[in-house]
């Protein structure tokens, strides 16, 4: 949550730090702010809503600001306080001008503490407290790194800080602990800060993922890493990233989401070339990497993750069990983290997040590892913190997402999911070994396949855009399904409400009789999935259950289907005649375009709906 960016160097800064900040919406967008020196002046521009307001703010004075070359900038999720322009970052403490990511716990302490001596902050964050801290430091003589340092000794909890200070003009000074900050060395003379590698990705794709408790100097003299805890020198090496700053524009689309859910066949296919040893023809060969051996060893999994992931996570159940016989566990990270969950001697617990930061799965993987249980990540991101605190990643090659509702990051975690499912059959399930042989054939063609169907004035897309026209008015939409289609049903329905702000449950559909069914009447949509598997009759049975309760049927089946399209008054066809694995990676694009379509009718944030954010990088 929050994103944070700040340079020193060459530039002129005002205009990189919006620049950056956009990059950076996604992480939250409740209220923005920029902090620059222009001269020796320090100037502050900030305001509630979108970046758009600090824009026009700084419209006025674009000339006057132009030799500006240090600053910072911040976009914010609230967490301490409500989104006002007063909250916003920067916050200005005396000299200190700062940004903040992540939460300060004791801040009830240090506020009451200030109140003591009659000092009272302008905002109702806990961010702007640290300010007073590093102003104390000040005060007392320290210069302003040093001050840093010893102010971050007086919080608890996890926070990455930005901050400058008037009384040292040319120096950015950026502490992570906890919260994930990246910095780089701008090849043009400089140094850049940020939550994460997007806004340096136009610059420059060396960055260096700062390990908690490093406060990162940038000025005059270039770039130093300091240990926060000695103030002595580290080295820190950079990584090089693959992901090209073209991959993050809109490339003609209207929105990221929609660009995003089009990008799906490519994003398989770099999940697929970068999991697997594409040089071996044996069926799920994975390329060798310190995971693979890991999950060979697992007598049990526990996939712990949050939201889509979770989704991902049930799919991968469905999977494991079927082809690997691997018992597997499922485990919303929020709830496992404060049990006191029973893990059995050989189980390795994976946890599954896009952004690799989400508090409560990370939290999960650090209790298991100090308990000694195996641990295993798979993000979509390089250098994240589940990358680093795993014992073993596997990254899902899904390129940026950065319309807020996972799309292609959920579909190649999917892919990941059978990809282990696959590799773990051949190895420990000889019965299935056709089975699994015939599986992967059509998985490697499953990519070209989803491009045709995705096509713009294909049949899916143009059924999906008839029957939103009519659905847009009801009062709410159950999403229902068996199988594999129950969590692409639970996927259906948080993306509805998440994007289009509609109501919606998704269910197993052999659930809706023991209560459910009472919503249902026919101001309600039931979108059944009822693709041809081994569950499809079974459905079909629910499918009756809520039409002859009035309930209007909007059915996704397979194309050839004509008994189950006469039961329904939609229709959207998917592809037929696929190993019934292959399901839900067709059944998932349909969930998002209603989604994305009904939000479109609508008129909401397709891009940054409200109240979230992309990482939740708090619990
Ligand atoms: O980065 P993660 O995959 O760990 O994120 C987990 C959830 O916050 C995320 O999937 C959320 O539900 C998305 N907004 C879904 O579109």
């Amino acid at each position: 949550m929050c994103g944070i960016v700040g340079y020193v160097g060459s530039r002129p800064v005002v205009d990189l730090l919006i620049g950056g900040l956009r990059r950076l919406e996604y992480r939250g967008y409740d209220s923005t702010g920029v902090a620059f020196f222009s001269g020796q002046t320090l100037q502050v521009r900030k305001s509630e809503g979108k970046l758009e307001n600090v824009e026009k703010l700084l419209q006025a004075d674009a000339t006057r600001f132009a030799d500006a070359r240090s600053g910072i900038g911040h976009t914010r999720w609230a967490t301490h306080g409500k989104p006002t322009t007063q909250n916003a970052h920067p916050h200005e403490v005396g000299d200190v001008v700062l940004v903040h990511n992540g939460i300060i716990e004791n801040y009830q302490d240090i506020k009451a503490e200030l109140a003591r001596h009659g000092r009272h902050p302008r905002s109702e964050t806990d961010s702007e407290l640290f300010g007073f801290l590093v102003q104390d430091e000040l005060d007392a003589g320290r210069e302003f790194v040093e001050a840093m340092r010893r102010a971050f000794g007086k919080i608890r909890g996890q926070a990455s800080i930005v901050a400058m200070c008037r009384r040292e003009p040319g120096r950015v000074v950026g502490v992570r602990n906890g919260s994930p900050l990246v910095v780089a060395r701008d090849p043009s003379g400089g140094v850049l800060f940020a939550s994460d590698a997007q806004p340096v990705l136009e610059y420059t794709r060396d960055v260096i993922f700062l390990e908690n408790g490093d406060v990162a100097v940038g000025d005059d003299s270039g770039l130093r890493i300091l240990e926060l805890a000695t103030g002595r020198e580290v080295r820190r090496e950079a990584t090089r990233l693959d992901w090209s700053p073209e991959r993050l524009d809109k490339g003609g689309y209207p929105h990221y989401m929609l660009k995003e859910i089009h990008e799906q066949p490519v994003a398989l296919i770099d999940t697929l070339n970068a999991l697997l040893d594409r040089a071996k023809t044996d069926a799920f060969p994975m390329a060798p990497q310190p995971g693979v051996e890991l999950l060979a060893k697992a007598r049990e999994l526990v996939l712990v993750a949050c939201g889509t992931s979770y989704h991902a996570a049930l799919l991968g159940k469905y999977w494991i069990e079927s082809l690997a016989r691997l018992p597997v566990q499922v485990e919303l990270a929020s709830e496992f983290r404060y049990r006191d969950p029973v893990v059995g001697a050989d189980s390795v617990v994976l946890g599954i997040s896009q952004s690799g930061e989400t508090a409560d799965t990370l939290a999960v993987i650090r209790d298991m590892r100090a308990r000694g249980v195996p641990t295993l990540g798979v993000t979509n991101v390089r250098g994240s913190t589940l990358a680093r605190e795993a014992q073993a990643v596997f990254y899902t090659s899904a390129g940026p997402e950065i319309g807020v509702a996972a799309t292609k990051t959920f579909l190649s975690q999917c892919l990941a999911m059978l990809l282990f499912a696959g590799s773990l059959g051949v190895k420990r399930n000889p019965a299935h070994r056709a089975r699994v042989e015939a599986l992967f054939h059509q998985l490697v063609k499953l990519p070209h396949l989803l491009e045709s169907a995705l096509e713009d004035q294909g049949p899916l897309t143009q059924a999906i855009r008839n029957a939103c026209g009519s659905v847009q008015e009801a009062k709410g939409f159950f999403f229902i399904g068996r199988g594999t289609s129950y969590p692409v049903a639970l996927e259906g329905a948080l993306k509805l409400k998440e994007i289009a702000y509609i109501h919606a449950e998704g269910y197993a559909a052999g659930e809706l009789k023991h209560g459910p069914i009472a919503m249902i009447d026919d101001q309600m949509i039931v979108v059944v999935l009822a693709p041809r598997d081994a569950w499809r009759d079974k459905t079909i049975s629910n499918l009756e259950e809520v039409k002859s309760r009035g309930a209007r049927i909007l059915g996704v089946g397979a194309s050839a289907d004509e008994s189950l399209r006469s039961l329904c008054d939609f229709w959207v066809p998917v592809p037929d005649a696929m190993d019934e694995s292959l399901l839900p990676f067709v059944l998932t694009p349909v969930m998002q375009l209603l989604s994305y379509e009904l939000a479109c009718l609508k008129g909401t944030d397709v891009d940054k709906p409200r109240n979230l954010a992309k990482s939740v990088t708090v619990e």
